[in-house]
């Protein structure tokens, strides 16, 4: 059900800033004790992991949420969705880049984002190994602390690197010829095992780009939203059924993007 009344995007950016840093810290409460974690498998692949950590940090996200603003919308890797008619639409993922914090790489981050009207507008990234808490939105500018964001402004693949990232369903038969496609371009390739960091290194200019064969919406919300304030491009990656079941996913800086999407071919936003 959708409601007429104005609504406070400064209240809900302030929030997610807040809730992304206090799930960090306790992440990393967790990740000093990891070994001590219960591990599950998921989908049948052995790659794809949760721990009780991954749950915890949700439910409270969650909760936190909802508590704050009830009449939102919610989806979670870990719980799930509540009212997806709803004008605001939390997309979260407690920890992006579980198998890192299980094995002890410091590459993971809570990642809190928010949909207006089907469009990222908030986003909340929070690295507490790095001290690093990239955050933005529609009329907020996009930031790593107190520094602003801007995408490289390099127009060809051999001035930096490209984030790449592949999983086992819907579309690892595309990595492989990409990657030789960019190699052949001088290209040079990075997989930090966080599609939301990597997205959030994207609008920092730190990558050019970054490409994944199929990625999940709570990966990437948020990051939308700093790299649509950042002065990035990306593909129609929520067309479809891209909230819920995900799709190919391509953000790069405007003087790549063609570059690269021309290398991956027509399945980037094939329907
Ligand atoms: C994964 C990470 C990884 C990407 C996978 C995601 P998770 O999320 O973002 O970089 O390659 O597609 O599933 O499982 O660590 O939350
Ligand atoms: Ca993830
Ligand atoms: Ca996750």
């Amino acid at each position: 059900m959708t409601s007429a009344a104005p609504l406070d995007l400064s209240a809900r950016y302030q929030l997610a800033r807040h809730l992304a840093q206090q799930a960090a810290q306790r992440g990393l409460h967790l990740y000093r004790q990891r070994e001590h974690l219960t591990v599950e498998s998921k989908g049948g692949f052995s790659q794809d992991v949760v721990s009780a950590a991954d749950r915890e940090l949700e439910v409270f996200i969650r909760t936190e949420l909802l508590a704050a603003f009830p009449e939102d919308g919610f989806v979670g890797e870990e719980t799930g969705t509540a009212r997806l008619d709803a004008r605001c639409v939390w997309v979260i993922d407690p920890i992006d880049g579980t198998a890192c914090f299980l094995h002890g790489l410091h590459n993971w981050c809570v990642s809190i984002g928010l949909l207006v009207d089907g469009v990222p507008a908030i986003g909340a990234v929070a690295d507490p190994n790095h001290d690093e808490l990239f955050h933005g939105g529609r009329g907020f500018g996009a930031w790593v602390n107190d520094q602003p964001l801007q995408v490289s402004s390099a127009t060809d693949l051999r001035a930096g690197l490209l984030g790449v990232g592949t999983f086992y369903a819907n579309g690892k038969q595309h990595f492989m010829p990409f990657l030789g496609q960019l190699l052949d371009a001088g290209g040079m390739f990075l997989r930090n095992g966080s599609g939301a960091l990597m997205t959030a290194y994207v609008a920092a200019g730190r990558l050019l780009g970054y490409y994944e064969t199929c990625l999940k919406s709570w990966d990437c919300v948020a990051g939308l939203a700093l790299l649509a304030e950042s002065g990035g491009r990306c593909n129609n990656f929520l067309r479809g059924d891209g909230l819920l079941n995900g799709n190919p996913y391509l953000v790069a800086c405007p003087g790549v993007y063609d570059q690269v999407a021309a290398m991956i071919g027509p399945s980037l936003d094939a329907d």
